[in-house]
């Protein structure tokens, strides 16, 4: 499915703007572009207590669910940080990707120069645990 790349990374930077990051002061935000159009946002969220720090495709994912969407709605989604080269997300975003998204959902890598890597989330989670019996 075909979608507009520079409007996805625009929201996925104007999520990045709500990030809470005190203390690694690195401010990430995530996107996902719907088939109805609509963009779902998100932002990383630290804690004082660091491991309760949620990532910005966390976040994003976990409302993509609670407001009762599933991955057949899903175009595509993207993460943008303000790092030098694209932002790579981290095992956790992965599997959770891998858990909600189809494997071959488009995900766009960015920054603020909208470098862009496209890739995939079979691509980013290569191997994935299957839960076989
Ligand atoms: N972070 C994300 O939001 N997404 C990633 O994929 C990598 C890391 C956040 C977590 C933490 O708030 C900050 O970036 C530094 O690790």
């Amino acid at each position: 499915m075909t979608f507009d790349i520079e409007k996805l990374i625009d929201n996925a930077l104007a999520a990045k703007a709500n990030a809470y990051a005190p203390y690694s002061k690195f401010k990430v935000g995530a996107a996902i572009l719907l088939k109805n159009g609509k963009y779902i946002l998100g932002c990383n969220i630290e804690n004082k207590s660091y491991s309760m720090t949620m990532c910005a495709e966390r976040c994003a994912l976990f409302k993509l669910i609670s407001e009762c969407y599933t991955r057949d709605d899903v175009v595509a989604i993207c993460v943008v940080a303000n790092s030098d080269n694209p932002v790579t997300p981290c095992g956790a975003c992965r599997e959770v990707m891998d858990e909600l998204l189809y494997p071959d959902t488009p995900v766009i890598l960015s920054n603020n120069n909208r470098d862009r890597i496209v890739t995939t989330v079979k691509e980013l989670l290569p191997l994935s645990f299957k839960l076989e019996r």
